[in-house]
């Protein structure tokens, strides 16, 4: 029989309840009280009890918000009341309008308006159950829509136990939004992973809330904003006052409302916010006007599809007119080339907007665009100006030159492409076209790859003194062959060979993404090398024996297998091999032994025997942790060779033992 002890469960309640405190002052008040590492040591503990006691599971444990790799359908379920939408307008006549209906309507009355903020994102219904969330769905049709219940329990503004005096049964309505710094860095690395980019944060936002896998939602780190308090046993027959009480459940509701009493003050928060919106961190596009007394708001009722106690004020996309000077073509790592327009350039939302991308031909043809048209640019919610429309009356029927797509590389001269089925033309000189060879480049030495610095005109000058043809050429370079370089000198030269060398630590997932094989990006790659852990594995599976994995679909399983059948990888994959990069999966994770539990271990420098990443993954195979930076925390160091001077003398003065390479081998064995 299991023995477990009162103390176990005790202390995993306990855990339980201290880190949902603590998880509500970091994301929802932005006040923490406990450091990340205090954090992520109790989070630590939990985990360990859990595992021990698999009987206390809980879906709404802490510990659950990290999500999982197991990709799941989604299921629709019925709204229990419809999720309606809102009138819109962007006139602020409309609003005026609004206005003076409601005053008719409730015949003269007095009433309240609401203003609230529109979030731009995706809307959500949360149902609680006693206090506990069970359930997330999406709008749908706004009469069902899909259960994304664990996706959004990955998100940490979201309570998943509700505190104070909350209703037995309660449905909480928001909007799940990206805010904008995760949008930005979501879609640089997308870029860099030759993915198509995400046009504005509410795209990003809904996209995300539908993929199957709940740790890749819990990655991209959505936010949340609630704005509806609905049940039988609602708190109050104030809108506003249900939104403070929610408040005081956990849920993170937005300081940013109003209480008005007359149009004036419905117009002051609009023009306010217009201009205060843009230092907001996340995307709006609009003012929600709501009638604050639910009686009222029952005694107005609702149309077919909306509300007639709510309206939505929309701002207007920023909008230029601009002349379109030339259009230049781009290629990139994997030879797709993109039209840039090249514009006069025009003040827009606070910028000068000088370029705007025009995607692909297709986009292209429908503007019926010509040289010198003057064109209309918007910035809405996206972040990249873009063309939406060509002023015709202004073009000069003699001087105008319809817009043709090239039909040969800018850079090569090779005959374009258009596979069937793409929108996009590409460049098929993959080996000498030489945008192509610095972006593959680019791309192998990039943070998430190889972790190599150098920049792009440091790769061009190399390529072009034919000191190195492709990536696995910098495995062969050495300091003399670089010292004497414009601008170089001794010292550059032996921080990239260092830079280099500290490379051939790289796990398998990260070298394989450094690879470049065309839509495996950095997460396929993990996926990838943790199913299949080398190389040669992957290079011998065949499209059948791919697409059995999670996520793999027909075209990833195609374009691996296409990599591996060309010689050229090949050749390039065995040159890489003979420098020595890691082209297996190394084991961890699974604990060996509990030697370095409860200590907190830095590893710093180079070592002999093995890899920095290989010492990092026996510290956690003993139940040790690793973190970077030297605290008084930290139970000891493990040095190798060019440790840094401002790491030995922290540990000097903290006191933090420092040992050798042999010397944690020997605690090992
Ligand atoms: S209230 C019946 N409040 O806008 C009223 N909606 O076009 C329900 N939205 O589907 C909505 N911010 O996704 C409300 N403060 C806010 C909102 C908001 C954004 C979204 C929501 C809704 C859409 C309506």
């Amino acid at each position: 029989m299991n023995s477990m002890s009162m103390d176990d469960k005790d202390l995993i309640y306990s855990l339980r309840a201290e880190l949902d405190a603590h998880n509500y002052k970091y994301y929802v008040l932005s006040a923490p009280e406990i450091s990340d590492q205090e954090f992520d040591e109790k989070m630590h503990q939990l985990i360990e009890l859990e595992q021990k006691h698999p009987e206390l599971f809980d879906a709404n444990s802490p510990t659950q918000r990290v999500g999982s790799d197991i990709s799941k359908a989604f299921t629709q379920v019925k709204h229990k009341y419809p999720m309606l939408s809102l009138g819109n307008t962007y006139s602020k006549e409309e609003v005026q309008d609004f206005y003076n209906r409601v005053s008719r309507a409730l015949e003269g009355e007095k009433f309240e308006i609401v203003c609230e903020l529109k979030f731009d994102g995706t809307s959500i219904s949360l149902t609680y159950e006693n206090g506990e969330f069970v359930r997330a769905v999406t709008r749908g049709d706004g009469e069902k829509g899909d259960d994304v219940t664990d996706n959004v329990r990955t998100i940490r503004t979201i309570p998943l136990k509700l505190k104070g005096d909350y209703p037995q049964s309660l449905e909480m309505r928001g909007e799940i939004l990206m805010p904008w710094a995760v949008f930005d860095e979501l879609n640089q690395e997308r870029e860099a992973e030759g993915e198509p980019l995400f046009a504005n944060p509410r795209n990003a936002a809904s996209g995300t809330l539908k993929q199957r896998n709940s740790a890749e939602v819990a990655r991209r780190k959505l936010d949340a904003y609630l704005y509806y308090v609905l049940g039988e046993d609602i708190p109050t027959l104030s809108h506003s006052d249900n939104l403070a009480h929610a408040k005081k459940w956990g849920f993170k509701i937005s300081d940013a409302y109003k209480v008005c009493n007359n149009v004036d003050e419905v117009f002051e928060f609009i023009n306010y916010w217009d201009v205060e919106r843009k230092n907001l961190p996340f995307a709006t596009d609009g003012i929600v006007l709501k009638v604050n007394s639910i009686a009222q708001q029952e005694q107005l009722g609702l149309t077919a599809k909306s509300p007639r106690w709510a309206i939505a004020y929309k701002f207007k996309a920023e909008r230029e007119c601009t002349r379109l000077n030339d259009i230049t073509y781009q290629v990139g790592r994997t030879g797709i080339v993109t039209p840039v327009a090249n514009l006069e350039p025009v003040q827009l939302a606070g910028t000068v907007v000088k370029r705007a991308s025009l995607h692909n031909a297709d986009i292209i043809e429908s503007l019926d665009l010509h040289v010198g048209d003057y064109v209309y640019v918007e910035k809405g919610g996206e972040i990249i100006p873009k063309i939406v429309g060509v002023n015709t009356e202004m073009r000069n029927p003699d001087a105008a030159e319809k817009v043709k797509f090239i039909t040969h590389c800018p850079e090569c001269g090779a005959e374009l492409v258009r596979v069937e089925g793409e929108a996009a033309h590409r460049c098929p000189n993959e080996n000498s076209c030489f945008p192509q060879i610095v972006g593959r480049i680019l791309h192998f030495v990039s943070r998430k790859a190889m972790n190599i610095t150098i920049g792009n005109e440091s790769i061009e000058l190399l390529l072009k003194r034919n000191l190195i043809k492709d990536a696995a050429d910098l495995y062969a370079l050495k300091v003399d062959d670089l010292k004497d370089l414009p601008l170089w000198g001794e010292k550059s030269a032996n921080n990239l060979i260092n830079s280099i060398k500290d490379s051939l630590s790289v796990p398998y997932d990260r070298v394989l993404y450094a690879i470049g094989i065309r839509t495996v990006g950095a997460s396929m790659a993990k996926k990838l090398a943790a199913e299949l852990k080398s190389i040669d594995a992957l290079k011998a599976a065949t499209v059948e024996q791919l697409v059995q994995i999670d996520e793999i679909g027909e075209g990833i399983a195609q374009q691996i297998v296409s990599f591996f059948a060309d010689e050229k990888n090949v050749a390039f994959v065995e040159r890489l091999r003979g420098y020595g990069l890691q082209l297996e999966a190394v084991e961890s994770n699974t604990v060996v032994s509990d030697k370095f539990a409860g200590m907190t271990i830095v590893v710093s420098g180079v070592f002999e025997k093995y890899s920095r990443d290989e010492i990092k993954a026996l510290i956690e195979a003993n139940g040790g942790k690793n973190a970077t930076s030297i605290s008084k925390k930290t139970s000891f160091v493990v040095a190798g060779e060019n440790m840094g001077p401002s790491k030995l003398a922290k540990c000097e003065s903290l006191g933090v033992k420092i040992i050798t390479e042999a010397e944690f081998d020997a605690l090992l064995n």
